[in-house]
């Protein structure tokens, strides 16, 4: 391999990534490794052996750098699975593909022996009875779709009625499964944890607003300054090995009945610290920059 690198890249602007983007671009030139940055892979297409945006053979970049979370299209995650058969990617297409779906990380967070809420997957057909008998063990649960983000879709089951109206939503929906947690009681804060390559990056909480039982910011949470202690940090750090995750975000609760912390999910895509943030005291960007320079330079090598 000559000594030249080039890499692509696409990474969120908003919220301060612009400036993100610029350092990142920066400190991979004082290595001798060029960017070449705004590679959406909605313009992309496949032409026989190449994937091609705007005239560069994506497959012959010595990496691809992913990071813009929420925009991403079937079609783009679609180009992602094919280019990642050929270059490496950070994240790689599997993890990515992995903590896009709650049930697929929990099912392996569980089997790597990591705390997550109880949970069960149904074919919808023949959810009915099974819901109102899990609903009758757990006393409370939560529906979630599996692929959704920000609070959203979420639905608490309480009682009979609950779950009653949550049959015309699940058959007007395109999906086939039906996944429910137990309701963990908490005290309706969480801590979101940083890792970027198997290394402590940062940590910050998020508090539920209102009576709002999610800590979302989209659903009226707020970010508040938060210390990770030792058994956070294990935890953070086992999760994001078990998805195979270079980035993750790993957002964890206390279980307050079982008294232990369990993992809600994995970010593959956790944002940096947005400039309000960075005032407000989370001053762990410059890390985690340097942190994913570092890997993108070793896994060019
Ligand atoms: N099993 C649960 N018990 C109690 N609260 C939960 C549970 N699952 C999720 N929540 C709350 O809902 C929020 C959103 O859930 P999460 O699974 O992270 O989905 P999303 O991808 O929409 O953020 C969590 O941050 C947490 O506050
Ligand atoms: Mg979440």
């Amino acid at each position: 391999m000559s000594d030249k690198r080039t890499i692509g890249m696409w990474l969120y602007k908003n919220g301060g990534g612009d400036a993100i983007g610029k350092k990142i671009i920066k400190k991979l030139k004082e290595r001798n490794i060029l960017t070449i940055d705004n590679i959406n892979l909605r313009d992309a297409m496949a032409r026989n052996k190449n994937i091609v945006h705007n005239g560069i053979k994506l497959n012959k970049l010595d990496l691809f750098f992913s990071y813009n979370a929420g925009e991403q299209t079937i079609y783009q995650t679609y180009l992602y699975q094919a280019l990642n058969r050929m270059i490496p990617m950070i994240n790689t297409y599997d993890a990515f593909a992995l903590t896009e779906d709650k049930f697929q990380t929990s099912f392996v967070l569980r089997n790597a022996g990591i705390k997550t809420a109880d949970y069960r997957l149904f074919h919808r057909d023949d959810s009915q009875a099974k819901l109102y008998k899990i609903l009758k063990k757990w006393g409370g649960m939560v529906y979630k779709p599996t692929n959704g983000w920000g609070g959203t879709g979420l639905t608490k089951i309480e009682n009979s009625d609950n779950l009653q109206s949550l049959f015309p939503t699940l058959n007007q929906s395109n999906t086939r499964e039906v996944f429910v947690e137990k309701f963990i009681n908490y005290d309706n804060t969480d801590f979101r944890v940083d890792i970027v390559d198997g290394q402590y990056v940062g940590c910050y909480g998020r508090k539920a607003g209102g009576n709002d039982w999610r800590t979302n910011v989209t659903s009226g949470g707020s970010v508040f300054m938060r210390e990770c202690n030792d058994d956070v940090l294990k935890v953070a750090i086992n999760a994001a090995k078990a998805c195979g995750t270079d980035i993750a975000g790993v957002d964890i609760i206390y279980d307050q009945e079982k008294e232990e912390y369990v993992v809600l999910e994995v970010n593959g895509i956790p944002a940096f610290a947005t400039p309000e943030q960075e005032k407000m005291g989370l001053n762990f960007n410059d890390k985690k920059i340097d942190l994913i320079v570092n890997l993108i330079d070793r896994k060019t090598h």
